[in-house]
């Protein structure tokens, strides 16, 4: 028999987890006439962002989102020829190269817009855009009161042939709090922005909905969703019951060495934790510096050999050590610091909630330059064979 293979820190990628959560996601869409433009910004939530954007696209996205021009240009360069939308720039960013590769760009002012439009005409083509509208996130957005501007620029822009108006699009700022009265000010504001650009004689469609909002808000679905977090098979809505989403990345690691300590003996720098009784210990080659977070030392638990077991002591640069009891644990065993938690294992979540912030950070932030990734699509697999 073969071997596992022994991980150092690795990320192990479902590939038909995310199809399969795509698929239930743009199915909520299509039952309101919907389209689906996946969210793969910041490398797909950590996920690897070309590895999500060819798996959602085989599923039922038919588009892409990125935050940055970058992460769209490597779309394409990746081969990615579906629409992807860009939303956020630094200052003074040139548009020249998105246009030239057809990456759709988001308009939240006239200054913008017109930027666009002067890239588009140095670059010879029409420049699709999505005006945005700030209906009350008040990050970036057009604000209300210069949407007119916005919205005539946009018109004069289109008949000159510099830019093509495809969408009007907001965000949500509260939509992870079901019934939030915010949610409603927010789609009132919206539907008034896109009927004046409708009245201004574009014909835009509109998306607002992260989500949250598809898994809560089928009346604010429009023409188009835009989900980011449900992708990856995390519940932005858990409270709101089950939505048979399956988390894409599991943290795993190996063990390299095991020992028995005795009684009184401590454990890691600072020696935090003493041994009551002797015990088997597993030495497990990840640390803080692989994103296990040092704040959770003696509050940490990993799935090993069937079961979950206690870290114990202080979580180290590059070290854990797991109290294994009086079980003999094997060297090369896996060791998984969160998954889907189908085993019992830790989840992404969890860790959120010990750290006091979001599972989307905790995804996000783990894919690290000592930590490998490693995408695993089973049926696709064996099909091949
Ligand atoms: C503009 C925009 N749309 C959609 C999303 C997706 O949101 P979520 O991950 O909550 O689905 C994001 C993510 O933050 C976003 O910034």
């Amino acid at each position: 028999m073969n071997e596992q293979p022994a991980y150092r820190a690795d990320l192990r990628i479902d590939v038909d987890a995310i199809r399969h959560n795509v698929a239930v996601l743009s199915g909520s869409a299509r039952e309101s006439g919907a389209r689906t433009m996946v969210v793969v910004k910041s490398d797909g939530y950590g996920h690897g962002a070309m590895t999500v954007a060819r798996a959602a696209l085989e599923s039922g996205a038919d588009a892409l989102g990125v935050a940055a021009i970058d992460e769209a240009l490597r779309l394409r360069e990746a081969g990615i020829t579906a629409p992807v939308l860009c939303w956020l720039y630094a200052h003074g960013d040139d548009f020249a190269p998105a246009v030239a590769a057809d990456v759709e760009l988001s308009a939240s002012s006239v200054d913008c817009l017109e930027r666009i439009a002067a890239a588009a005409r140095r670059v010879g083509r029409t420049a699709r855009v999505h005006l945005k509208i700030d209906t009350g996130l008040h990050r970036n957005g057009c604000p209300e009161d210069e949407w007119p501007d916005l919205v005539s620029a946009a018109v004069r822009a289109q008949a000159d042939g510099d830019v093509r108006v495809v969408a009007v699009w907001s965000h949500l700022a509260c939509a992870d709090e079901v019934g939030h009265p915010s949610i409603d000010r927010q789609a009132a504001r919206f539907q008034r922005a896109y009927e004046r650009a409708r009245a201004a004689g574009l014909d835009p469609i509109r998306h607002l909905a992260n989500s949250a909002a598809v898994l809560t808000r089928p009346d604010l679905h429009f023409e188009m969703v835009r989900p980011g977090i449900a992708v990856y098979g995390l519940d932005p809505v858990p409270q709101h019951g089950d939505h048979g989403l399956r988390p894409a990345m599991t943290f795993r690691s190996s063990v390299t060495m095991t020992k028995r300590v005795e009684p009184g003996e401590s454990v890691s720098y600072g020696q935090t934790w003493t041994a009551e009784r002797a015990a088997n210990l597993a030495l497990v080659p990840v640390g803080y510096a692989d994103g296990v977070p040092r704040t959770l030392s003696g509050r940490l638990e990993v799935w090993l050999a069937g079961k979950r077991r206690p870290v114990v002591g202080r979580v180290c640069m590059d070290q854990i050590v797991v109290h294994c009891g009086d079980d003999v644990v094997r060297e090369g065993e896996e060791v998984v610091l969160f998954g889907p938690g189908d085993r019992g294992e830790p989840t992404a979540a969890e860790w959120a909630d010990e750290l006091g912030t979001i599972h989307y950070e905790v995804v996000t932030g783990m894919y690290r330059p000592r930590v490998t990734r490693t995408a695993v699509d089973v049926p696709v697999a064996a099909e091949a064979l």
